[in-house]
């Protein structure tokens, strides 16, 4: 089957499947391994505007990006338009694609301050926000929401409507409230009727944990792509596997504990370029622990990688773990004979 394309603006997302945003989660290093494995768009996750317009410089660190993860989006957060207005002008001299207005984070960082999730209940300002986005960028803007504030004021199809209306380019949707957190279901019916409502893209999110998940979210919505966030955690097969699903109707197998480290010590790899071997280390506690998950002696190896101090000593708990590290690899000075440059 031909890959459906998607656009969202002038931007093309040559296949139906994309990473979630994730706040601490989808640095960059997992961007591009989720990209080399068949991710059609991933997200630089929930950046203040405000703090753009301020010059953070740990903010700035945020943004940085590699040509190889476009289509990139950045995805921003902030109840205020003439703040949005600027940072958005201050990302049209970056090289990303998209922009993304977060419209359904709880936390009170970012829903304490008329932003995030808050938005749900003020849609004369939401429709502000994207229309003061809109008028500063060529680039497109899109939304991602929630369901709606809680169970009695669930508004994510009539807001997409008016978003639209404000020129957002296309709305994703994770159908929880804000007072659900991740408790309960997702709620596709929720993705099924923002899609009637808007001519734009919509991008369904929530719960997608398989690939079949994947395609039965695709087929039961109608939406033009599906987001993978909790899923694609230590596990970029999600979308290999999705598109092979898809476009051959296949289910591959998964992936190996073998190719699992191997892929894990790529993503030590991209995480020391792109942010040293100190934050690295710190990142890759996390990231370990989700590429070890449901192999023998998992736990014991999280608790040794917990007290790692460098990147080596990690991968040394992983491959002391399985016990099958190959002998070439050893010789060649250990884990970082699967550096790559990419
Ligand atoms: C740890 C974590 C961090 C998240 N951070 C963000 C974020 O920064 N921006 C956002 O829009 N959604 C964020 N989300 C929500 C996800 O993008 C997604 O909508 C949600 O997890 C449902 O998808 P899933 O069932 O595939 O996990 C986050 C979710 C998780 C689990």
């Amino acid at each position: 089957m031909e890959r459906a394309q998607t656009r969202i603006g002038h931007v093309e997302v040559d296949a139906p499947v994309v990473l979630a945003p994730m706040s601490g989660i989808t640095d960059i290093a997992s961007r591009l391994i989720a990209k080399s494995f068949g991710a059609a768009l991933v997200y630089i996750p929930l950046i203040s505007a405000k703090a753009l317009c301020l010059g953070s410089r740990k903010t700035f660190d945020l943004l940085i990006s590699d040509a190889a993860e476009r289509p990139v989006g950045v995805q921003i957060f902030g109840g205020e338009p003439d703040i949005i207005a600027r940072a958005v002008e201050i990302l049209n001299s970056h090289p990303i694609d998209l922009i993304d207005i977060n419209m359904g984070c709880p936390v009170p960082k970012v829903a304490g301050h008329a932003g995030g999730a808050s938005l749900l209940r003020t849609p004369k300002l939401a429709c502000e926000i994207v229309a003061a986005a809109v008028g500063s960028t060529n680039k497109p803007v899109t939304v991602k929401l929630r369901a709606g504030w809680d169970e009695s004021t669930i508004n994510a199809p009539e807001l997409a409507q008016m978003l639209e209306k404000a020129g957002a380019s296309a709305i994703a949707l994770h159908p929880r409230t804000k007072a659900q957190g991740f408790a309960g279901k997702a709620d596709w019916s929720l993705i099924t009727l923002t899609k009637k409502n808007v001519n734009i893209p919509v991008i369904g999110s929530g719960d997608v944990h398989s690939p079949n998940d994947a395609r039965q979210m695709l087929e039961e919505t109608g939406c033009d792509l599906v987001m993978i966030a909790r899923a694609a955690q230590g596990n970029p097969w999600a979308f290999s596997r999705t598109l092979t699903l898809l476009e051959r109707n296949e289910l591959a197998p998964e992936p190996s504990q073998s190719e699992r480290l191997h892929t894990m010590v790529r993503h030590c790899t991209l995480l020391v370029k792109y942010e040293g071997e100190r934050t690295a280390a710190l990142k890759m506690r996390k990231h370990a622990a989700w590429y070890v998950k449901g192999m023998k002696n998992a736990a014991k190896a999280r608790e040794k990688i917990n007290r790692s101090k460098t990147v080596g000593e990690i991968i040394d708990v992983c491959q002391a773990m399985v016990g099958e590290w190959h002998e070439s690899c050893s010789s060649d000075g250990g884990w970082k004979c699967f550096a790559t440059t990419d």
